[in-house]
C-alpha cells in the first residue's frame, strides 16, 4: 500500500466530480492513504478516537483490544473495549433526541404500493421502541434471550430489532423469502423464545403468506421439542389497499398475540439495559458450505463503531443527505445500513418494502426523485434487471438529487458498473462498490467518495483498519500483483466474534484454512495499483440474485424427492441473477424423468429453502463425475455448464467416459445468457 501511486493505470476513472470532492471528508487519494496508515499503524488510538463520539456508561475494564488469530497460540478470539458498558439502541436513538434532533425524520417508509407511505421522527421512533421493549419484557423476554423476527422491511421490524437491543435481548432476523422449514431450522438453532411476524405482505402482485408460513414453522418447532409460547403478529395488511389473493390467515389464541393490542397499552418509557461492549447484539444466519446455516454473532460495541464509521465514510454521509438502501432487513446489508450504521449517524433514510419492477421498472428512480435521495445503495442483480428495460424508465426521472451510488452483494461487472455510472448517475456520482460479508459487519474493501479513483468492476482499496492480502493455495502471501484467496491479517471492531453455538466451526471456517488470517472464502486479484478485484467464492457457495446459497443446501433438498438417487448443484453465469443454479440428478432405478418430477423437485426446493434457491435448470444424467474416494467433482460440472472447452485435470475421475455424455446432455439445454 505504501507503494500506491497517485497516477494509476489507464482504467482509472478520476472521479468524483468537484461537488462530491468539495464536500467529502476525505477528498484525495493522499488524504485517504494518510488516514488509512494511521488506522493500521495504531488501531487502538484510531478506534479510541472514534469511540469517543459515542455514549459509554463506563470505560473498558481491560485492554481496548485483545485478540488471537494464530491457532498455534490458542483459541481464536477478538475483543474490543471489553468491560465498557453501553447500549446500542441508546446510541442510535436517545442520544440524538437528547441532542435536540427529536424532530428529525429517521425513516420515510414506502410500501409495495406507491401510495402507501409513513414517516417517523427520532422522537417517535424512541417511543415506539420503548413500548415494544415493554411488550417484550411483559412476555418474559430478558437480557440474553433470543427473539426471532420474520417481518417485511417495515418501521415495525426495526422497532422490534432495536427494542431487543434496548433490553439486551439478541435478535435474529430471518429473511421473509425463507420457507417454513428454513424458518423453523433457524428458530430452533437460535433457541428463540419469541417470534415476531406479520400477517402477510405483497411483493409486487404476489401475496406472501407470512403468518401461515410462521404457523407451519411453529408446528415444526413444537415437533422438534422447541415450543414457543408467543408469536406476535403485526397487521401489515391493515393499511394495504391491494386485497386480491389474500387467503384466510390462521390464528391461534393460545400463542398468537396482536401487535396492535400489545403496543396500545404499553408504556413508552423504558430504561436501556447497560451492556458490555462484548455482549452479543444479534445473530444473523448465513449459508454454510456444509448446508447447515451459520449463526453469525455480532457484539454491541465493536459492531456499533464499525457500522457507524463505514456508513459515514463509504457514503460520505452529511446531515442533509437522504439515504436509500434497497436491501432487505433480513440480510446484513439491511442490518448495517438500513438500521445500525444509518441511525448511529443520525441519518434520514428511505425504507422500501417493495420490488424495483413494481408497478413498473421506474420504481427506484421514482422514489429517488420523490424523496430527493442523495445516496442510493443497491445490488448488481437489481441493476442488471433494470438495465434490460427501455432506458425511458430511468430517463423520465430527473435523478438530480443523487450524489453517490453504491453496490453490494456480488461482483459488479464492468458493463453494469458503466450503466449505473453513465445512465443512472450521468457521470456525476461515484460508484461505491462495497465488498463485505455478514461476518465482516460492514464493508472491508471499498472506494471512498471524493478520494478513491474508481475502476469499473474493482472493489478498490481497504477501509480503515483493514489489512487485506491474497495468499496462494499453500497459504503463502502473494506480494504485489497477483491472484489468490482473499484474507485479512488483523482484527477490526466489526468482525463477527463466533458462530452461535459452535466456536469450533467458526475457527475451522474462517481461521483454520490459512492460519494467522481471517479467510473470506472469496478469490481476489490485486492489480499493479494495489486495487482489489473480487472474483467470487472459492467454496461450494453460489451467489444467485445476491443470495449466497450453499450447493449442499440445494442438494439435500433435491435428494428429498423419492426419485432422486444422487444430486449435484453448480452455478453458471446469468445475465440478471449473476449466477444461475444448475442441478444434475441421477434417478433411482425404474424412475423416468418428466415434467411432473421436475416441478415436484422445484417445489421441494421452494419449500425447504425458498423461491430464491429454485434451480434454473435440472439435468437428469446417468451418473455424476466422481473421484476414487466417491467425491463428486463439482468443478468439472461447473465447467460443463459453462461450456468451457478446457476442463482441467480429470485424471482422477473413475469413469472418464461420463464427461462426454454430460457435455452432450447439457448442450441442448444450456442457454448461454
Ligand atoms: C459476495 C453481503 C464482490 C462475496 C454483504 C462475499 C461481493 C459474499 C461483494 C457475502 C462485492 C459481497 N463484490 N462480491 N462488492 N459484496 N460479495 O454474507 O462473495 O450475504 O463473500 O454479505 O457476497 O455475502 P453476505
Amino acid at each position: 500500500m505504501k507503494s500506491l501511486k497517485t497516477n494509476l493505470d489507464s482504467n482509472a476513472v478520476y472521479l468524483p466530480s468537484d461537488t462530491v470532492q468539495k464536500k467529502a471528508y476525505i477528498s484525495s487519494l493522499d488524504a485517504y492513504l494518510k488516514m488509512y496508515h494511521t488506522s493500521i499503524e495504531d488501531p487502538i488510538e484510531f478506534w479510541k478516537k472514534i469511540s469517543a463520539q459515542f455514549f459509554w456508561k463506563s470505560k473498558p475494564t481491560g485492554p481496548f483490544l485483545s485478540y488471537n488469530f494464530d491457532l498455534k497460540k490458542g483459541p481464536i478470539f477478538t475483543k474490543w473495549m471489553e468491560g465498557a458498558l453501553t447500549n446500542v439502541c441508546y446510541n442510535l436513538v436517545d442520544r440524538h433526541v437528547q441532542d435536540g434532533y427529536g424532530d428529525k425524520i429517521a425513516y420515510y417508509w414506502e410500501g409495495n404500493e406507491p401510495d402507501e407511505q409513513k414517516q417517523i421522527t427520532y422522537q417517535a421512533l424512541l417511543k415506539e421502541i420503548c413500548k415494544c421493549a415493554n411488550v417484550l419484557k411483559a412476555l418474559g423476554i430478558a437480557k440474553g434471550d433470543r427473539v426471532a423476527i420474520y417481518m417485511p422491511t417495515t418501521i415495525e421490524a426495526i422497532v422490534v430489532m432495536l427494542s431487543c437491543a434496548r433490553i439486551g435481548a439478541i435478535h435474529t432476523v430471518i429473511f421473509t423469502g425463507f420457507s417454513a422449514d428454513a424458518l423453523a431450522t433457524r428458530i430452533i438453532a437460535a433457541k428463540a423464545k419469541l417470534l415476531v411476524t406479520a400477517n402477510g405482505t405483497f411483493r409486487g402482485t404476489k401475496f406472501i403468506p407470512l403468518k401461515s408460513i410462521a404457523t407451519q414453522a411453529l408446528i415444526q418447532c413444537k415437533a422438534a421439542n422447541h415450543p414457543l409460547n408467543d408469536c406476535i403478529v403485526f397487521n401489515r395488511l391493515q393499511t394495504m389497499k391491494r386485497r386480491e389473493g389474500i387467503p384466510d390467515i390462521p390464528w391461534d389464541d393460545s400463542i398468537d398475540r396482536s401487535w396492535e393490542t400489545l403496543m396500545a397499552s404499553a408504556s413508552d418509557v423504558c430504561e436501556p439495559e447497560w451492556m458490555d461492549a462484548e455482549d452479543p447484539l444479534f445473530i444473523l444466519y448465513t449459508s454454510g458450505s456444509t448446508g447447515k446455516p451459520k449463526g453469525v454473532l455480532h457484539t454491541s460495541g465493536g459492531y456499533l463503531l464499525y457500522a457507524a464509521t463505514a456508513f459515514k465514510y463509504a457514503f460520505d454521509y452529511h446531515p442533509e443527505d437522504l439515504f436509500f438502501c434497497s436491501g432487505d432487513l433480513g440480510w446484513i446489508t439491511g442490518h448495517t445500513f438500513n438500521v445500525y450504521g444509518a441511525l448511529a449517524c443520525k441519518t434520514t433514510s428511505v425504507l422500501f418494502d417493495g420490488i424495483p419492477t413494481y408497478p413498473d421498472g421506474g420504481r427506484f428512480w421514482d422514489l429517488i426523485d420523490r424523496y430527493k435521495v442523495t445516496t442510493f445503495y443497491t445490488a448488481p442483480t437489481a441493476l442488471r434487471t433494470l438495465m434490460q428495460l427501455e432506458p425511458i424508465y430511468v430517463t423520465k426521472y430527473s435523478r438530480a438529487s443523487l450524489r453517490i451510488l453504491g453496490s453490494v452483494g456480488e461482483p459488479i461487472d464492468p458493463s453494469t458498473w458503466n450503466w449505473f455510472y453513465e445512465i443512472v448517475g450521468e457521470k456525476r456520482c461515484p460508484i461505491i462498490d462495497t465488498f463485505w460479508q455478514t461476518e465482516t459487519g460492514a464493508p472491508i474493501i471499498c472506494p471512498l467518495p471524493g478520494a478513491t479513483p474508481l475502476k469499473p468492476g474493482a472493489a478498490t482499496l481497504p477501509f480503515w483498519g483493514i489489512v487485506p492480502t491474497i495468499v496462494n493455495d499453500n497459504g503463502v502471501e502473494i506480494i504485489g500483483e497477483g491472484q489468490g484467496h482473499l484474507v485479512v491479517k488483523n482484527p477490526w471492531p466489526g468482525i463477527a466474534r463466533t458462530l452461535d453455538g459452535s466456536h469450533e466451526r467458526f475457527t475451522s471456517t474462517y481461521f483454520a484454512p490459512y492460519n494467522g488470517y481471517y479467510y473470506t472464502g472469496d478469490r481476489a486479484k490485486r492489480d499493479a495499483d494495489g486495487y482489489f478485484w473480487i472474483i467470487g467464492r472459492t467454496d461450494d457457495m453460489l451467489n444467485s440474485s445476491g443470495y449466497l446459497i450453499s450447493t449442499a443446501e440445494i442438494e439435500s433438498a433435491l435428494m428429498q424427492h423419492p426419485s432422486v438417487a444422487e444430486a449435484a448443484a453448480v452455478s453458471a453465469p446469468h445475465a440478471t441473477k449473476g449466477e444461475s443454479i444448475h442441478c444434475f440428478i441421477v434417478l433411482k432405478h425404474k424412475w423416468s424423468y418428466n415434467h411432473i418430477i421436475e416441478s415436484e423437485i422445484k417445489s421441494i426446493v421452494r419449500h425447504k429453502l425458498g423461491a430464491f434457491a429454485v434451480p434454473d435448470l435440472i439435468y437428469p444424467v446417468p451418473a455424476l463425475p466422481k473421484v476414487g474416494s466417491g467425491k463428486i467433482m463439482r468443478r468439472l460440472l461447473r465447467k460443463i455448464v459453462r461450456q468451457e472447452v478446457y476442463l482441467g485435470d480429470t485424471s482422477t475421475l473413475v469413469d472418464q467416459s461420463i464427461v462426454n455424455q454430460l457435455r452432450a446432455l447439457t448442450l441442448n439445454k444450456v442457454k448461454i445468457f
